[in-house]
């Protein structure tokens, strides 16, 4: 197995991506620190809530994980500083790093009309929030001589999403951050790269929530966007989730070793336009 003996931190584990990484790893022999701000009134459209980040703790019990759950929100350092600390009290060690928390907008304002709020939120979660977990987890990959840190990014940190400033700019941020770290940590054996995918089909067995979202902001039905969105992708159909955990896999495992501060892009072809 790619993962076996591996400890891998997650955020945003409870659903949709983040709950598809969490399997993946597990199936891959990952034991596993599953964290989420579980408070499911907290983000632009309702978000997982305690019962979510349990029953994927459950699923990737089942595949022979050994799991640890963690209630902290990405914008609070305290709490993800908790999260790290109890995780390695429990396992000893963080193998992989994998930033996945995020939310996607607030969005369907043009930039001018953004408030303060709108803007600082995704900001304080998408890019924030993965520097706060890196810097939470980094002193250790240090100390232990390596690790492997994997954030999520975007298409929109390849190209802009009109009525989406505040989250482009956080990708793009993530991708920049991600370059950064790269540079300061290879030395110390720890790689650092950034998953960016398109739009992800909505898949019930995962709870996905986040394209229905972006649908309903932008005045469509889920059906309807779906269809609009695949015609833009070269494979013609919109992108799975496991598909991203794929690609979260490679990055984590054992054939990736030699790349560092890259971006690897799980967009069927919509950004070779
Ligand atoms: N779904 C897509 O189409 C898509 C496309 C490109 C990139 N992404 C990125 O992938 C990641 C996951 O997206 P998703 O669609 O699964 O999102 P989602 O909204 O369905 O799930 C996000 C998870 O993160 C948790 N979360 C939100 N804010 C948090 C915080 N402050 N602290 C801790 N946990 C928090 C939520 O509770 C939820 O469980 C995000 O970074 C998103 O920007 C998603």
């Amino acid at each position: 197995m790619l993962l076996d003996g591996n400890v891998a931190m997650i955020t945003g584990a409870a659903r949709a991506l983040g709950r598809s990484h969490a399997l993946t790893f597990a199936r891959e022999g990952a034991d596993l620190i599953l964290v989420d701000r579980c408070d499911p009134e907290g983000g632009p459209y309702p978000m997982a809530g305690r019962r979510a980040l349990e029953e994927t703790a459950d699923a990737c019990r089942r595949l022979g994980a050994r799991v640890l759950t963690a209630v902290a929100d990405v914008r609070d350092q305290a709490a993800v500083d908790k999260a790290v600390h109890t995780g390695l009290d429990e396992f000893g060690r963080i193998d992989v790093l994998l930033n996945n928390a995020g939310v996607l907008g607030p969005g369907g304002r043009l930039t001018h009309e953004l408030s303060e709020e709108q803007w600082q939120l995704a900001l304080d979660v998408n890019l924030s929030g993965t520097w706060r977990c890196c810097r939470a987890v980094l002193p250790h990959m240090v100390r232990q001589g390596g690790g492997r840190i994997v954030n999520t990014a975007s298409t929109g940190a390849r190209v802009g999403f009109e009525r989406y400033a505040n989250y482009v700019a956080s990708k793009h941020g993530v991708v920049g951050l991600t370059k950064a770290m790269a540079l300061e940590y290879g030395r110390h054996g720890v790689l650092v790269n950034a998953v960016s995918p398109s739009t992800v089909a909505d898949d019930s067995t995962l709870d996905t929530r986040s394209t229905r979202a972006v649908a309903a902001e932008m005045g469509a039905g889920l059906q309807d966007y779906e269809r609009t969105s695949a015609a833009l992708h070269p494979i013609g159909r919109l992108i799975t989730a496991a598909e991203v955990s794929a690609a979260c896999l490679w990055l984590a495992g054992p054939h990736s070793g030699g790349v560092t501060g890259t971006e690897l892009v799980v967009d069927g072809g919509f950004t070779a336009h």
